[in-house]
């Protein structure tokens, strides 16, 4: 344990602490980001114990309290949210700069103006008629709506605590300082420090807050990540590969469930629900191409179809490929090989390129099937029935395994018009009106 007052050196991008100084963090290999700190928590000036009973509780005696949430109105939001905004909570909502978070932000304080009588923006990114500009694009009015542009934490909390707003706006905790850290501003101790300080603030006042937090593409420095453990709710809101399409996700919720997800377009109105996202997710060109097979994912709650492509042609030198984007390539060089040992596919011989159309990143085991049957299909230049949708985990013996949410897989399958499903050998409760067909070893997907 350092002694009283000694001094540490702790990196502003990681918080490795080490004794010496150096030009290169030593656990994250950034480089300039170790700065001088004091440690603190010297045994000297330990906090003496105390207790008071007055501060027990009996926890039989605690009513049960219904606190009612505060609904966005918009729908995907509200469902990731866990049935709305919990009073008191503190909600972090990331995502790399310009992907729309002050946008979704502008559109539930517009949506929470009919009936909240004060909400407050607080921003230390954008000045008034910046925001002003966005609000008036959304067809804001402003109603209802403070404004405060402020960067030290104290006075954030201060208004907060005053104002007592049905909802505050932190945009973002990269441009927030504390008195009560160290470091430069939107380092890591001092978004720790502020991050502390605006949920008891929260706590304290039953407001709920959402902060905003960038993220850097490659998704580290000082920023959500590190704040995670530390509020009830961190959303991210994510794009890019879809262009246009954003999706929400949640990946920690107090109040409700994770990996919930929900889908957006960004529009000239902002940002406008999808509320059927297979089709966008599936070729417009319901085409029969060789080595393309539908399939269903499940993301939180709710399923998805997703297409799964494949091209196989032969090796032209050396070993032979296996490349894959939105698959695990690991999974795609077992499957290879149960084709191989299993249904007699001599993929030797060939390369293997596998795609999840529209840069869908899947890690679901029932995927295997239709992947198989993507190089299958690829592999002997016949296509897939576009009617079929195909679902099932593979072992490496062939056998086909049962996959979770079956039924609301072929739910989804059914409302956007197909008629047969290929499964594993599995119960179902409920007749979808599809043509069901089960397998049981993928040697079968010879006949
Ligand atoms: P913004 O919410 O400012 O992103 P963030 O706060 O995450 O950095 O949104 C940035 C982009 O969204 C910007 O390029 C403009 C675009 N946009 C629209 O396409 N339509 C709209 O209605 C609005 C308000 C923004
Ligand atoms: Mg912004």
């Amino acid at each position: 344990m350092p002694n009283k007052n000694e001094k540490i050196f702790v990196c502003q991008k990681c918080d490795a602490q080490s004794p010496k100084w150096s030009g290169r963090c030593l656990n994250c290999g950034a480089w300039g980001t170790i700065e001088e700190s004091i440690a603190n928590k010297s045994p000297e000036n330990k906090q003496p114990i105390h207790f008071s009973e007055k501060n027990l509780i009996d926890f039989a005696s605690i009513k049960k309290e219904e606190f009612p949430r505060l609904l966005t109105k918009i729908s995907e939001v509200d469902q990731i949210l866990g049935g709305g905004i919990v009073p008191g909570s503190l909600i972090l909502l990331g995502g790399e700069p310009g992907i729309g978070k002050s946008t979704i932000v502008m559109q539930i304080l517009k949506n929470l103006a009919i009936n909240a009588p004060t909400l407050l923006y607080i921003s230390g990114e954008e000045s008034a008629t910046q925001i002003k500009m966005r609000s008036d694009r959304l067809n804001y009015d402003g109603k209802n709506l403070k404004f405060l542009p402020e960067t030290n934490v104290a006075e954030i909390c201060g208004a907060i605590e005053k104002i007592k707003p049905t909802l505050a706006i932190i945009d973002s905790i990269q441009t927030i300082y504390t008195d009560q850290a160290v470091g430069e501003r939107g380092g890591v101790s001092q978004i720790r420090t502020a991050t502390t300080q605006i949920m008891e603030t929260a706590k304290k006042t039953n407001v709920p807050v959402i902060l905003i937090g960038h993220v850097t593409k490659d998704g580290s420095v000082a920023g959500p990540k590190t704040l995670e453990h530390l509020v009830d709710v961190v959303i991210y809101l994510e794009g890019e590969k879809f262009q246009d399409l954003r999706i929400m996700r949640s990946s920690k919720n107090r109040f409700g469930n994770t990996n919930e997800i929900g889908v957006f377009e960004m529009t000239e109105l902002g940002l406008m629900e999808i509320k059927d996202p297979s089709r966008i997710f599936l070729a417009p060109n319901f085409e029969n191409i060789a080595g393309s097979v539908v399939s269903a994912t499940m993301e939180g709650s709710r399923a998805f179809l997703i297409e799964v492509q494949s091209l196989v042609t032969p090796t032209i030198f050396g070993y032979p490929q296996r490349k894959c984007s939105g698959f695990e390539i690991t999974r795609l060089q077992m499957l290879s090989a149960v084709l191989f040992k299993r249904a007699s596919l001599n993929l030797n011989t060939q390369d293997i390129h596998l795609n999840i159309v529209g840069g869908f990143d899947v890690s679901d085991p029932a995927i295997d099937l239709p992947v198989a049957m993507a190089i299958f299909s690829a592999f002997k230049n016949q296509p897939v029935d576009r009617q079929t949708i195909y679902l099932g985990e593979i072992g490496l013996g062939g056998e086909l395994r049962p996959v979770a949410n079956l039924e609301k897989r072929l739910a989804e399958a059914k409302k956007l018009g197909f008629a047969t499903a290929v499964i594993p050998e599995m119960k179902l409760v409920k007749d979808f009106g599809l043509k069901i067909v089960k397998i049981k070893n993928i040697k079968e997907i010879q006949n």
